[in-house]
């Protein structure tokens, strides 16, 4: 196989590729669909077929040495992040969540996420535009997860205000700065605060639930969740529904942009915006890399790759590929998509997966009834540059 082919380079830190990764992904998938970097030691799968099956295996295909390339372990870690797990812990830990985001709680959720979202557009109707992030698609997602975690009303701005600055990165201090270092300190500490004051005076919200809940042991034993394992868990939703829905939307604000004719479809049939939903997922995945280390040596298209190999699963590739998707590079919001791997596949497929469906659906539906036209300013926009999500941070439009 060609995975050293000369002049086929790919790696996600490069912002060049990343602000349009797909044909050099489409020469992976179709040269070298086990592809090798030597500067960064990783592999990469691009095809579906093959992150589909990797994702599914997750015993050869480990997540316990985390699964974002640059931080990952030599050998498994113990974090109390369940995206950071293998079974048994990573099953005992989403066991005790998983209900808490099961169709049926979330759509509990649906008119405090409308009342949220409509609060943010309706003061800009009569506007000449806005930003469709800043002033929007990246603030609800925030107050949506505080409203889940039942964060007191009056504290949520506050808490909103701190997330936003601390997602916020510059481009040369990647690691963020000494104002960072404030800022996480101020939010860490309130959550904190705040989890202590839900063990002394419980309410019917998720962490009071997780307080109670008990953690099944693998030797049948129980325990409850510390607090450094609430916060965990917290960190986790923060940092896991943010960022990835904030992107979502601003790819649909733009896709929606290039494609006028499809925009005002949807604006006429609302009806229609669920499937719209899965095809902008399937066309531009905000999480397009997903980590993991070999606990064996597997073979993949006539390469070996060896035990504890860096693996990069690249989900946003697989939604391109045409041996799963005819004519994938077309958007077409009708299209009829069977499965998809942007939420992930598996054992870690997205615990949030039917809130940000909700939150896109809601958001798409509170921004098509108000604005059914929109025009994007394509030389201010910005772009997010991290290794774990991909798209932008600023896209202001006119109306
Ligand atoms: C469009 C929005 C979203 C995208 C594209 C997305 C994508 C993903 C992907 C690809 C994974 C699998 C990671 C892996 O295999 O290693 C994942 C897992 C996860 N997601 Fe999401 N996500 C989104 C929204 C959310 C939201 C809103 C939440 C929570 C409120 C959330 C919470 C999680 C958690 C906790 C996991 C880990 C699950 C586990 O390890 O079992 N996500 N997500």
């Amino acid at each position: 196989m060609s995975d050293l082919s000369s002049d086929l380079y790919y790696d996600p830190y490069d912002y060049a590729i990343d602000a349009n990764p797909h044909p050099v992904w489409k020469r992976m998938r179709d040269e070298a669909p086990v592809y090798y970097n030597e500067k960064y030691d990783f592999y990469a799968f691009s095809r579906f077929e093959d992150v589909m099956e990797a994702s599914l295996d997750a015993k050869t295909y480990s997540s316990a040495y985390g699964t974002v390339i640059e931080l990952m372990t030599d050998e498994p870690g113990d974090s109390p992040l369940m995206i950071f797990q293998d079974a048994p812990k990573h099953t005992q830990l989403r066991k005790l969540v998983s209900r808490a985001f099961s169709p049926r709680q979330v759509g509990k959720l649906e008119g405090n996420v409308r009342k949220l979202a409509r609060g943010y557009l309706d003061p800009l109707v009569g506007s000449g535009g806005f930003d469709y992030l800043q002033d929007f698609g990246a603030k609800l997602p925030v107050m949506v997860i505080s409203t889940l975690l039942g964060i007191p009303e009056e504290d949520r701005e506050q808490v909103r205000e701190w997330t936003d600055a601390l997602l916020h990165r510059e481009e040369d201090k990647p690691g963020g700065d000494h104002t960072h270092a404030e800022v996480s300190e101020q939010l860490w500490g309130y959550y904190a605060r705040y989890v202590d004051k839900r063990r002394k005076a419980p309410k019917d919200d998720m962490i009071s639930l997780l307080m109670q809940a008990e953690l099944e042991l693998a030797d049948g034993t129980k325990r409850r969740l510390d607090n450094t394992e609430l916060l965990a868990f917290i960190g986790l939703l923060s940092a896991a529904g943010n960022e990835t829905v904030a992107r979502f939307l601003g790819w649909a604000c733009t896709l929606l942009d290039r494609h006028p004719e499809q925009r005002a479809m949807l604006a006429a049939n609302p009806a229609a915006i669920p499937k719209a939903v899965e095809e902008i997922l399937r066309y531009e995945a905000p999480s397009p890399v997903q980590g993991r280390r070999t606990t064996r040596e597997v073979e993949r298209h006539g390469v070996v790759i060896p035990e504890k190999a860096k693996i990069t699963l690249l989900t946003a590739s697989a939604g391109r590929d045409e041996r799963e998707y005819p004519d994938a590079d077309r958007f077409d919001v009708t299209r009829k998509i069977d499965r998809h791997v942007t939420l992930g596949y598996g054992t870690h497929f997205c615990l949030g997966a039917s809130l940000a469906r909700l939150e896109a659906r809601v958001a798409l539906e509170e921004t098509l009834s108000r604005f059914p036209e929109w025009e994007v300013v394509w030389d201010e926009i910005e772009w997010v540059h991290t290794s774990t999500v991909r798209g932008y941070d600023k896209v202001p439009i006119r109306l």
